[in-house]
Formats: structure tokens, C-alpha cells, sequence
């Protein structure tokens, strides 16, 4: 199932691409690929650090991981997890927030430790965002860096909220969202004006120094987007693009958002 892409312009690696007849197929891999790196990790008694995504993308995989937890005994005891971003505001006891996501789809359903649990704090003061920023940075580099980094894209190709514009070497720090983000984020907020304009999210740097990221898009709506991140030269339009240039990143896509590739080989 997997297939490389000949892409010449920039990228000496050519990432690896794989297709999956549906997004639930594609996760259920992504989950068990998960599952049996945390069982690796317990067997040598050590502790597996995951960077997590939110938004539609993940969920699959999430369930999963729930079911394997309920039905196959997997434990989270060892994972420590960083996610990618949070509005800026938010109240983790919002409906939006992307604290309430996790508890909802992951958390309050597996045996992770509670401060094994990272995720970017938006009650901050503005004035207290830069040193948290940096703390977080620290803090994954203390518990030895992302083992697998989840990945969705947004239709601007962002990578957490790197935002057409964000550098190759951009660390976790307070970002404006684009205005289609804010838009493809409305039905969430109920209209467009209360979604946030800002989100603190881990940088370009801070996700490319992950071990293995796996970049995952569902559907026909992102089947432009995919399109152009693997047939754009690298650019900061497309942050996504900036993938290319690493070896351990996997793009990890239904048939759907595959559609409009060219020169897949099988
Ligand atoms: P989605 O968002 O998973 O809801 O499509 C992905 C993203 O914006 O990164």
C-alpha cells in the first residue's frame, strides 16, 4: 500500500506517500503503528513521547487507540504526550478548546498520567506567552523529543497553526490564524466572528525535530492542498511543504485526498 512519489524539484528523499482506500483504514494502521511503539517502549521499560493533532483528522486514530486500550490491554502509562496548538484565548473548560477535544476523544478514556499531559495553556497573560513558549520547547527536549509527531493540514497547508508565512526554523510561540482557517473553523464556534484570531502553536522547527511524523489528510476537500504541498517547490506559503525536506515524514492518505497526485508508482 505504500507508494513513492517521484517529486524532483526539491526533494532528494522523495517522502513516502501512503494511499489507503478510506481514512478509517489509513488510522487504524496509524494507531496500531502507535500501539506497538508504546508496547516496545514498556517492554524496555521506557517512556514514548507522542506529539498529538486535533481536528477532524486524528479522530479516527483516537478511537482506536481507545479500543485497543479497552480491548486489547494497551496501556498509556509510559506516553507522554505534547499537542501541537490551542487557541489563544481559551478556556480549557470550553467546548473549543483543544483541551476538551482531547479529554472528549482521547484522554478520559485511557490510562495516561495526567501530568504526563502537555497542552498549550490559553489563559495566559500576553506577557507570560514568550517564556511559556520556551518552557514548552525545554520541556519536550528534557523528556528526550517527539517520538511521533500526529499531523492534520489545514486547507492553507498549515502544520499546527504555522500559517502560510511561518519559517522553516519557527519555534512554539502566539501566531495569528488566516482568515480560511477562521472560516473552516466557524461551524465549531457557531460563526466565524467568535472563533479566535490567534493560537499558540509549536513551530515548524519544534514539529520537524520529531523521530517520525506522520502527516495524515482525508477526503476530497484536501485533495488540492495535498496536490500542492507535493508539487510545490518548498516554500513558507505552503508550510507543509517544508515536510519534504525531512526523511522520517510520512504522508499518510485515503484514496480521496490522493486523487489529484500525479506519478504515484505503485
Ligand atoms: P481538520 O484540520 O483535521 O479538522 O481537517 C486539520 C488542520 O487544520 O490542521
Amino acid at each position: 500500500m505504500v507508494k513513492n512519489f517521484p517529486l524532483e524539484q526539491s526533494n532528494p528523499e522523495r517522502p513516502v506517500i501512503s494511499v489507503y482506500p478510506d481514512a478509517k483504514a489509513a488510522s487504524v494502521d496509524v494507531a496500531q503503528r502507535i500501539a506497538s511503539l508504546i508496547r516496545a517502549k514498556q517492554r524496555d521499560n521506557k517512556q514514548i513521547v507522542l506529539g498529538l493533532a486535533t481536528g477532524s483528522t486524528p479522530i479516527y486514530v483516537y478511537e482506536e487507540l481507545v479500543r485497543l486500550h479497552r480491548e486489547e490491554e494497551l496501556s498509556f502509562n509510559n506516553v507522554i504526550s505534547f499537542n501541537l496548538d490551542e487557541y489563544f484565548p481559551m478556556q480549557p473548560d470550553s467546548s473549543q478548546s483543544y483541551v476538551a477535544f482531547m479529554k472528549k476523544y482521547l484522554f478520559d478514556h485511557i490510562d495516561i498520567k495526567p501530568e504526563n499531559v502537555h497542552i498549550p495553556d490559553g489563559t495566559l497573560a500576553r506577557a507570560e506567552i514568550e517564556a511559556y513558549c520556551s518552557a514548552y520547547e525545554n520541556k519536550i527536549k528534557a523528556v528526550g523529543g517527539i517520538d511521533i509527531q500526529l499531523l492534520g493540514i489545514g486547507r492553507t497547508g498549515h502544520i499546527g497553526f504555522n500559517e502560510p508565512g511561518a519559517t522553516r526554523f519557527s519555534k512554539t510561540r502566539l501566531v495569528e490564524l488566516n482568515d480560511l482557517t477562521r472560516t473552516d473553523a466557524a461551524p465549531a464556534f457557531g460563526s466565524k466572528e467568535y472563533v479566535p484570531t490567534e493560537a499558540i502553536t509549536m513551530g515548524i522547527d519544534t514539529i520537524m525535530a520529531a523521530r517520525k511524523i506522520l502527516l495524515m489528510a482525508w477526503g476530497r476537500g484536501k485533495a488540492e492542498i495535498v496536490q500542492k504541498t507535493m508539487e510545490t517547490e518548498v516554500t513558507a506559503t505552503i508550510p507543509a511543504t517544508f515536510l519534504k525536506t525531512c526523511e522520517q515524514v510520512e504522508f499518510v492518505l485515503d484514496n480521496e485526498a490522493a486523487s489529484l497526485l500525479t506519478g504515484l508508482e505503485a
